[in-house]
């Protein structure tokens, strides 16, 4: 893609935060941080949309609370037309980690990653999209 360039006017808080952002996450230069921004925005507003997008739902539950490990892979089972693929990591005696690879519409995955959410005895549940374009 050809590059353009143009002029942007900050005020100073906003220059600075945006440097603190830069040295934060180890972005090259100013440049790189503002795209990271403004694809970080894209991808947020097509989360209510039916946009196809890939990604992953992440979630930490203890494996000692009955029926709980048996509900979540019958969800995976339930929405198997979302998922691609499932990790399960034992990280302890307790406690699991279940990484679940989805791609589909941004809106059917918000809401398959909330039936999660909502299971009790989940400790974290997080879904993470990227847009596929
Ligand atoms: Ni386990």
């Amino acid at each position: 893609m050809p590059i353009k360039r143009f002029g942007v006017s900050l005020e100073k808080d906003l220059l600075e935060e945006l440097d603190k952002l830069v040295k934060r996450e180890l972005f090259p230069n100013r440049s790189q941080a503002i795209r990271f921004l403004i694809r970080k925005n894209i991808v947020q507003e097509q989360w209510d949309t039916d946009r196809l997008v890939a990604g992953a739902i992440v979630i930490v539950y203890d494996h000692s609370i009955q029926e709980l490990h048996k509900r979540i892979n019958g969800l995976q089972h339930e929405y198997n037309c979302l998922i691609l693929s499932g990790q399960h990591i034992h990280l302890d005696e307790r406690n699991c980690l279940e990484v679940v690879a989805v791609r589909g519409s941004a809106s059917k995955l918000k809401k398959l990653a909330n039936k999660f959410k909502a299971l009790k005895g989940i400790r974290h549940s997080e879904l993470v999209m990227s847009g596929m374009d």
